[in-house]
């Protein structure tokens, strides 16, 4: 039977998220900036990011599909739905749920870098910075965690508890 541990509460989230976009608002203010979601772990922080950013944003997701109903990154990283809005000249955040080896995130940036943008960096709910295994720099982060496989606020395990306010730790 799966066990679910609370390990981040609510309005800690709260707090974290209006804390970086209010850095956010201030490192890219009179810039045109568009925070690019990556589908679908980081519907959730998106939205309460985008909501707490004060100044004008574009918003736009795109899908790579690398986890399936595992646990551990294949790291065999496919585009399955990339962004509408042109990039060139334009600055780009990518919004993520959660980094662990770094590998989705270390792509999105170099698949986004041929386009041309005026820059691309990198927003990341969750920095599970031990597990690295590809140099990928996390610009903005709400919280680091050493190990364990998480869910709740928009991750997942096989499409499971996306909806929990919270983050748990999920033990099998
Ligand atoms: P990476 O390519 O290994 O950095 O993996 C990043 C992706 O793996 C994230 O976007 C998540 O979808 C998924 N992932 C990594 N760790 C976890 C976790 O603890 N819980 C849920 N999903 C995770
Ligand atoms: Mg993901």
């Amino acid at each position: 039977m799966a066990e679910l541990i609370p390990i981040i509460l609510p309005e800690d989230i709260q707090e974290k998220v209006s804390c970086i976009a209010r850095q956010i608002s201030s490192d890219y203010q009179g810039k045109d900036l568009i925070l690019v979601g990556m589908l679908k772990g980081a519907f959730i922080f998106l939205s309460d990011l985008a909501r707490h950013i004060s100044i004008p944003v574009q918003i736009d997701f795109m899908r790579v599909s690398s986890y399936g109903a595992d646990i551990s990154s294949s790291g065999n990283i496919t585009l399955t739905h990339p962004i509408q809005i042109d990039v060139a000249g334009k600055h780009l955040l990518l919004v993520e749920d959660i980094v662990d080896t770094g590998r989705t995130l270390a792509w999105a940036r170099d698949y986004f870098q041929c386009l041309n943008p005026a820059s691309v960096h990198i927003c990341a709910f969750i920095d599970k910075h031990e597990r690295r295994e590809v140099d990928v720099e996390v610009d903005y982060s709400c919280f680091s965690v050493s190990e364990g496989f998480l869910v709740g606020y928009g991750l997942d395990y096989a499409e499971n508890y996306r909806e929990l306010p919270g983050i748990y730790h999920l033990k099998i």
